[in-house]
């Protein structure tokens, strides 16, 4: 235990135990950042603190060696806009470290050096207003008045809840094949008994009659209010405690029955006020060990234009969940795809039901439809029941005895499904968080066959950007999960970045080279082998990720599609309507789950195209594809995920994880105005009145494309890395746009540490030499095939580059023996070296074995043995269990 012990509030739990609870913040006297703290670099985080002038709170959340700190505000006259002093602090300890400095033996040198490589980033926080959005107006008179089928349900087995009847989520009387098939789990005694479900929300009611039996006030936080429960107490903090009877409320005589009746459910309030990065990596975290499933129904606006994802920490935070809640099996996060349908918003554009790491559920309507609002993409897993066709979702509302009627969105179909996990994990709580997805995957159910949407995938599946792998279906997930075999760990096979034309993007989001995108699209393959996937102890294909880098002057004019090699097709970006934004795709990443269980051995195929028009133009980069799936032997080496701090510039800086340069820049803060609602903010008011639809396929005009093979180069014979085939046109060009660029936000702050760093950071010499390193980055030129041994080379030059501006930042070592080249010598102490190096070798056990413990951090050998359970091996690059040490993919 690290947190001060000052911080220790008892909280009434079963046998009142102790519980260590965030302390509130006080923003208003204090500035707040959070501190990555190298352990094994030399100085103590006293001594970082000391030296950066803040004075430690606490361990950030669940988050191993970040650490929340905090300074006195300047007084005002003192306070500038445009200087931080700790920021500026840590940049003068970065400077003395190098430049003139470099080769100075003094005393106070050597203490810089050590406190500027211990430090291994800090990132202000500032708190940002995760908007609220007005609940759908109550339609009265939309109701049914229960129907037979569950009022004899109701009778023979003694269920009391008045309006039962109206969950035709639970029993449809009117359409009795569309329903969420719970009830008969029931009467096996399945109701969820043990297991803990997190809303992550607007708050929970739990004084409510129909709550309070089930509530978890242990799990639970106010992160809004700094408070220990989550108490609703706005006007329209009623979206958590809905959802939250959705899953858990309680079988007596108030309102309706939750799905996993007997489960427990947790209140993590962050939507109600401002909250920073920091807290909502906390609350994905939240009693990370006995808690669950985390629901989550809020993203990115839904508006059709945004395209946006999790910070870093946030990112970080769901990796953690996954690689260490539920001891190792991981947390499972639910995320609702969002309520843009109509506004032609897709899940694709959105980083959470995006991440490979959620369940993404859209929804259905109760006659089985799927209604506008609900949204389509290759992420989808799939649908739960919802509002449309004039039916909204019945469940417990805040207040005494208190019944809501209009509940619905994708909002409410993710409770539904985290309701039925929560009854599986109450048979089989040995489930990680990928038995989960595969047993969506597995047993999600076709409905409307002859919806134009589905299409066969190459397990043999059927597969919709609407509805995912189908309608989740209590009964039969639940009976696959009682005899579910669970799947062996989870690894990924990075496949080679491809520059396009000698695209390049850096973190000011200017590019340079890249094909434009003419007439017919612009494609390029990317080839995956036997070999690569023996070499990387990888079996079996989960998801794919998809990392692009496209300009272009009308981002929803872009169209982004996959085939693979046995010409399934997934439509990664389709148009949209109202998306003007001229900053493209600047490493935005896309995920599709449509090739799942399919062989990748072959050429994959990406196609970038546009709408055609006279007076809009992009061009494609460059691009970048991750294999996920299961190990072949878990008890060999293999690969396993860490979070880069920057994966969206090209070509890579950071290869293989080497995060030498990246860390030094200061992440980029949340701000105010960067709002991300819940789905319900573009939920239409009249969602339970949404025209349900089964005949139109999601991306009309996504459809029409020619076979691939079409316009392709032939694959060539052997290990062919990569083919581009465009048929160009000179006079198409595209541009770079600096008022974009500037009003992004986080790349407004990235490029802020970018020019402290390289302004005052390097020593001039290295700096010159690791650019004329960079313009030997191999790149594949249009129409060529390029051989994979160019491609590793392309590594390793990289390597030496990363690895010279590592020491040119001090961060290395401050002996002066070493080696002129690259500052490294064998057995040079940097433990990132040392573990990199191990991953390029592609020789993780090496990199294991330079894995260095954790010098403050007493309970992390057993600890760790205990959580490297499922996803997580010995004897892989995170031997000690903790994400931090894992490898990393862009
Ligand atoms: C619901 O579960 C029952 C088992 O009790 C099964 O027979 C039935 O077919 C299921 N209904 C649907 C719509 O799948
Ligand atoms: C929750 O987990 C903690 C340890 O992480 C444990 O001490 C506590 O008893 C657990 N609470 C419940 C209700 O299981
Ligand atoms: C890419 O750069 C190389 C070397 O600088 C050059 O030879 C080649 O022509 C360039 N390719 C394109 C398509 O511009
Ligand atoms: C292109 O033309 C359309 C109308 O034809 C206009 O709305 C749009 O703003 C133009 N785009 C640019 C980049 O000029």
């Amino acid at each position: 235990m690290r947190l001060p012990l000052s911080l220790v509030v008892v909280l009434f739990c079963y046998e009142s135990v102790f519980a260590l609870k965030p302390t509130k913040r006080d923003y208003s006297t204090d500035d707040y950042y959070v501190l990555e703290h190298d352990p094994n670099a030399g100085a103590s985080l006293d001594e970082c603190a000391r030296a950066l002038g803040v004075e430690v709170v606490e361990q950030a959340g669940e988050l191993r060696n970040h650490w929340l700190v905090r300074t006195a505000k300047p007084s005002l006259d003192l306070s500038r806009r445009d200087s931080d002093r700790v920021l500026d602090t840590l940049e003068e300890l970065r400077a003395q470290t190098s430049s003139s400095n470099f080769w100075s033996r003094s005393e106070h040198t050597h203490h810089s050096r050590r406190i500027a490589s211990s430090v291994k980033h800090v990132s202000r926080q500032e708190l940002r207003q995760r908007a609220k959005r007005a609940p759908p107006p109550i339609r009265p008179g939309d109701e049914d008045d229960g129907a037979e089928t569950s009022q004899a349900f109701a009778t023979r087995m003694g269920v009391e809840d008045p309006e039962f009847g109206k969950q035709w989520h639970l029993i449809n009387d009117e359409s009795p094949r569309h329903m969420m098939n719970v009830t008969a789990l029931w009467e096996m005694g399945i109701t969820g008994r043990g297991v803990i479900t997190a809303l992550v929300d607007d708050g929970l009611d739990y004084n409510s009659d129909d709550l309070a039996a089930n509530f978890y006030a242990y799990g639970s936080y106010d992160f809004n209010d700094h408070v220990d429960l989550p108490t609703p107490t706005l006007f329209d903090d009623h979206h958590g405690t809905r959802c939250a009877g959705q899953i858990a409320a309680a079988k007596n005589d108030v309102c309706g029955v939750g799905i996993a009746y007997d489960s427990q459910v947790a209140g993590l309030r962050i939507l109600s006020g401002p909250i920073s990065d920091v807290d909502e990596a906390a609350s994905l975290n939240y009693d990370f060990q006995n808690t669950s499933i985390y629901s989550c129904s809020w993203g990115p606006p839904d508006d059709g234009r945004s395209m946006e994802g999790p910070a870093y920490l946030i990112k970080k935070a769901m990796v953690n969940g996954i690689q260490n809640g539920r001891e190792g099996k991981g947390s499972v996060y639910v995320f609702a795809s969002g309520n843009g349908g109509r506004s032609g918003d897709q899940c694709n554009f959105d980083g959470y039901t995006n991440s490979i790491f959620s369940v993404t559920v859209a929804a259905v309507d109760y006659k089985g439809l799927h209604p506008d609002y609900s949204e389509a993409c290759a992420a989808n897993m799939v649908v739960a029941y919802s509002s449309g066709s004039g039916n909204h979702i019945t469940t417990t509302d805040v207040g005494k005895d208190k019944c809501a009627h209009s509940h619905g969105g994708t909002s409410a179909a993710a409770p539904n499904a985290a309701g039925v996990f929560a009854l599986a994990l109450g048979v089989r709580p040995d489930l990680s968080w990928r038995d989960i997805q595969h047993l969506c995957v597995q047993t999600g159910q076709q409905i409307n066959p002859d919806d134009p949407d589905w299409e066969q995938t190459a397990a043999g599946r059927p597969f919709s950007y609407k509805y995912g792998y189908g309608v989740l279906n209590g009964y039969e997930f639940v009976q696959a999960a009682q005899d579910w075999q669970s799947v062996k760990p989870q690894t990924f096979l990075n496949l080679p970045t491809v520059q396009i034309a000698n695209g390049t993007m850096d973190v000011f989001e200017s590019a340079t080279g890249g094909e434009p995108i003419v007439s017919g699209g612009v494609s390029s393959t990317l080839a995956v082998t036997q070999s690569m996937l023996q070499d990387n102890n990888f079996e079996k294909l989960e998801h794919i990720t998809i990392t692009v880098w496209i300009t272009h002057t009308r981002r929803g004019d872009v169209e982004v599609e996959l085939v693979s090699p046995n010409g399934v097709k997934s439509v990664l970006a389709a148009r949209r309507p109202t998306d003007n934004a001229n900053s493209g795709f600047p490493g935005w990443t896309f995920m599709t789950v449509k090739h799942w269980d399919e062989n990748p051995i072959g050429d994959w195929l990406i196609r970038v195209s546009d709408q055609n028009k006279e007076n809009e133009s992009g061009a494609f980069l460059g691009w970048t594809m991750t294999l996920w799936g299961s190990v072949i032997d878990p008890d060999a080496s293999f690969k396993v995920y860490d979070v880069p701090l920057l994966d969206t510039v090209l070509p890579p800086v950071a290869e293989e994880g080497d995060d030498s340069i990246t860390s030094s820049i200061p992440l980029p803060s949340a701000t105010t105005s960067k709002t991300i609602p819940k789905p319900t903010e573009h939920l239409p008011p009249d969602h339970g009145d949404a025209d349900g639809e089964s005949h139109l396929p999601a991306f009309p005009g996504a459809q029409q494309s020619a076979d691939p093979a079409e316009d392709v180069a032939s694959p060539s014979e052997t290990d062919t890395a990569a083919s581009i085939s465009v048929t160009p046109t000179p006079d198409e060009g595209w541009f770079s746009d600096l008022s974009s660029l500037m009003s992004n936000q986080l790349w407004f702050f990235i490029a802020i540490g970018a020019v402290a760093i390289f302004g005052i950071g390097a020593g001039v010499f290295f700096w010159r030499r690791s650019m004329r390193r960079r313009s030997n980055y191999t790149s594949l030129p249009a129409g060529d095939d390029v051989a994979m041994s160019s491609i590793g080379v392309t590594g390793h030059r990289s390597t030496a580059r990363t690895k010279e501006l590592f020491d040119a930042f001090g961060e290395v070592s401050d002996d002066e023996d070493a080696d002129e080249e690259t500052g490294l010598r064998p057995g040079a102490r940097s433990p990132r070296v040392e573990f990199h190096s191990g991953f390029l070798d592609d020789d993780p056990s090496t990199a294991g074995l330079a894995t260095p413990r954790y010098r403050d951090d007493p309970d992390t050998p057993q600890h760790d043995k205990e959580r490297s359970g499922t996803p997580v091996s010995a004897g892989s690059g995170s031997g000690d269990g903790s994400w931090e040490h894992a490898s990393e993919t862009r």
